[in-house]
């Protein structure tokens, strides 16, 4: 399938993994490119610059297709070394960087300079739009439905993607909610030129995390996520667990007086104990309501080849059906 999408990033297939904390190393990234998708390894899951600079090298040993980095920009009083991440990102030879959180007009001249295509993800048209206007060349469009951060607005991507489309001149690609075939040939009609996906790309035999975590995902239904950290405007969608029910208590016993110290022992540093350790219960960790739609556990070429194999029938089958 040929959209602008896979013209601009040079895949086969219009399907991104998105920038997954303690999830997006070399393994997930190079599967991904090898099944014909964009796999993106997360830039601040390694810590540090040189840390980022070894596992591009390993993630180029794995794949010899196209991957990208994820900078996720955080509001912080010490900022990682962004400077640093950059330049092992440009150092590295990676031509594709996905960038999230805040606007990262500071570090287009950089990218741009050095001939990187930089999509950015966004969870409100107007956002899309800035990305637009500063010279990104592509938008990820997060819907209300995402896992991790899907921002302080609450539009799905039932309505937020035809507005993208609507107002955008540089392709995108929907995001949250994103599962198999269904979810690619939807995100078509409504004016996307490709999907990401987050949670979906968990549950395969190749990600990096603890079996515990794919089997948590394979259980859990569309009723079980929740938005924690809402009074901080900070709001995140995790998949519910005692750590989360502790975390929602203190957020309804405190009120607008919540404060980010309170809930640390729920958020700060637990990705390593879920991801590695399998420890579900350690703290709150990033999770799509499209968990209800998975039900297993493929090798990550298997489920892009029935994506592209179910979304090529449903096209050519059941809605040509209805095109009489
Ligand atoms: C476990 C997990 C960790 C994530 N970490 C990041 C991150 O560090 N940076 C980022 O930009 N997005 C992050 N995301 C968001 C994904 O890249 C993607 O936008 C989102 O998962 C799409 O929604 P879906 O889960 O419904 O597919 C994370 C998502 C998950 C599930």
């Amino acid at each position: 399938m040929k959209t602008r999408i896979t013209e601009m990033f040079g895949i086969q297939h219009p399907i991104i993994q998105g920038g997954m904390h303690f999830v997006g190393f070399a393994e997930m990234a190079a599967a991904v490119s090898n099944a014909g998708g964009l796999g993106i390894i997360t830039g601040l899951t390694q810590g540090t610059p040189a840390n980022l600079a070894k596992e591009i090298a390993r993630c180029r040993q794995m794949t010899s297709k196209p991957f990208g980095v994820n900078l996720t920009f955080l509001p912080s009083l010490t900022p990682p070394d962004y400077p640093g991440f950059i330049k092992a990102i440009i150092d590295g030879g990676v031509k594709i960087v996905e960038t999230a959180g805040n606007n990262p007009q500071k570090w287009m001249p950089a990218l741009k300079e050095a001939g990187i295509k930089v999509i950015h993800k966004c969870t409100s048209v107007r956002h899309s739009l800035k990305a637009e206007a500063i010279g990104c060349d592509a938008v990820s469009v997060d819907g209300f439905e995402c896992g991790g951060h899907p921002g302080e607005d609450d539009v799905p991507n039932f309505i937020l993607l035809p507005r993208a489309a609507e107002e955008l001149q540089i392709p995108f690609v929907a995001s949250g909610g994103m599962a198999d075939g269904r979810s690619l040939v939807a995100a078509l009609a409504l004016g996307a030129e490709g999907m990401n996906m987050g949670t979906r790309f968990i549950a395969t035999k190749e990600a990096p995390v603890h079996e515990n975590v794919k089997q948590a995902i394979v259980a859990a239904s569309e009723l079980d996520t929740r938005l924690v950290m809402r009074p901080l405007r900070n709001t995140e969608r995790v998949l519910k667990n005692a750590a989360v029910d502790r975390l929602l208590e203190k957020e309804k016993a405190m009120g607008a007086n919540l404060k980010f110290e309170d809930i640390i022992g729920e958020v700060a540093g637990v990705y390593p104990k879920i991801m590695k350790d399998g420890a579900m219960d350690a703290g709150a960790w990033s999770c799509g309501m499209v968990v209800g739609l998975i039900h297993d556990v493929p090798t990550v070429k298997e489920l892009v080849d029935r994506i592209m194999r179910e979304a090529d029938e449903i096209i050519a089958k059941r809605l040509a059906r209805f095109a009489a």
